[in-house]
């Protein structure tokens, strides 16, 4: 059954106190931690690693450094996306280095053993000397890569790297009963992402988790996002939490009517009283998503270290058409727009973590209204943590 959404300030769950305090820095700053997060916490979940759009061909490949682990996603014979571990079964020699298409076999650059498009081992050149590409006693099937569960949704490849999971879209069934009752029943189907301006890369020097917590507040609207603020304002604003796999904030005064050209289409099933609303969530434990009448965005958080973040937006939009040259202006709008947002959140969130290596700092405080949603990650993040 689902667990009940909470909208609003008046937010009971999660319900906090001056004195809570905030995890530890050590979650922010020890790379033994990190690796402890990463195979207790972040394995057992579903986890972004990319969007569907960076392997739109058959063959195309691509590699992702996720929490330490050389992971290669690709679009296999069958037009579906799989993920493997990015490492030749030969002498582990990480097996893609850069993306690209490899056609149906990938050939590692070490000593050409090759694999196809379903990880089986096909080849091993000389295996048994010059000449001579079998050995008794060898099988290639013994030897193939090893794949990672994958799922895709809202045009995002997540992973379970743990394997055992409840299925991506009844994981995430809170979350889509919210903005189908917003967006219209299966808006997730007339996404399209825009490949060709629409996304954007940056890499700060941060541990993943405070991308996600201040994502998670519009407290800091007013102060970091001036200009944001202009046209939708904190005082607008209301908390989100999303019972148990996401939490953030709404707003109900996007404006929607940047640049002079015509308006994009927004979701058919929009709700027309809410033209103005538009929520963000950060998607547990780091995806941040954004949901507006005329578009929809993404940024997968891909911890490189322990302090180091690759960010990754993708813009997307409702309908092919929305694509279309009428429409250029705004899309590009759109794009400077948010460039300007999340480049603005970079010094806080460093900030953050530069102040996680103090002694002085032992977890902080949360404002008992405008950090709810940013306990809530970090009630959900504890519960997680072996004893
Ligand atoms: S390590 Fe890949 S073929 Fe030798
Ligand atoms: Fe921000």
């Amino acid at each position: 059954m689902n667990k009940p959404i909470s909208v609003g300030t008046e937010t009971k769950e999660g319900s906090v106190t001056l004195s809570s305090q905030g995890l530890a820095n050590a979650w922010y700053i020890e790379e033994s931690h990190w690796i402890r997060e990463r195979d207790n916490v972040v394995a057992k979940t579903w986890a972004g690693l990319g969007f569907s759009c960076d392997i739109p061909d058959v063959g195309d490949t691509a590699p992702v450094s996720f929490m330490g682990l050389p992971l290669l996603m690709l679009r296999d014979e069958g037009s579906n996306i799989r993920v493997f571990h990015n490492v030749c079964s030969h002498r582990g020699m990480q097996l893609v280095i850069e993306p690209g298409n490899k056609g149906l076999m990938i050939r590692c650059p070490y000593h050409r053993w090759g694999y196809d498009l379903s990880g089986q081992l096909k080849t091993t050149p000389n295996i048994g000397g010059m000449g001579v590409h079998e050995v008794e006693g060898f099988s290639c099937s013994d030897h193939g890569l090893k794949e990672v569960r994958c799922a895709e949704f809202m045009g995002i490849v997540f992973v379970n790297l743990s394997g055992d999971a409840p299925p991506l879209q009844d994981h995430l069934q809170p979350m889509i009963d919210r903005w189908e009752a917003l967006a219209g029943k299966q808006f997730d189907q007339c996404l399209v992402a825009d490949t060709n301006k629409g996304s954007l890369e940056l890499t700060v020097n941060s541990n993943y988790k405070l991308a996600i917590e201040n994502y998670c507040e519009a407290y800091h609207l007013p102060f970091v996002h001036p200009d944001l603020n202009t046209y939708s304002p904190l005082s607008e604003h209301y908390n989100l939490v999303v019972e148990p796999l996401a939490s953030g904030q709404g707003t109900r005064t996007y404006d929607l009517t940047r640049g002079n050209q015509a308006p994009l289409p927004t979701f058919p099933g929009w709700a027309q009283s809410q033209l103005k609303t538009g929520e963000y969530l950060s998607l547990y434990p780091n995806v941040l998503l954004g949901i507006q009448a005329d578009h929809f965005f993404a940024i997968v958080l891909l911890p490189e270290a322990v302090n180091r973040t690759r960010e990754r937006l993708q813009l997307m939009y409702a309908g092919q058409d929305a694509l279309g040259q009428p429409h250029t202006e705004r899309r590009e709008n759109l794009l400077d727009a948010w460039s300007v947002v999340f480049a603005e959140d970079v010094s806080v969130v460093e900030g953050m973590q530069q102040g996680r290596a103090s002694p002085g700092f032992t977890g902080g405080v949360f404002s008992p209204v405008l950090d709810i949603p940013t306990q809530h990650f970090h009630h959900w993040f504890s519960e997680r943590l072996p004893a």
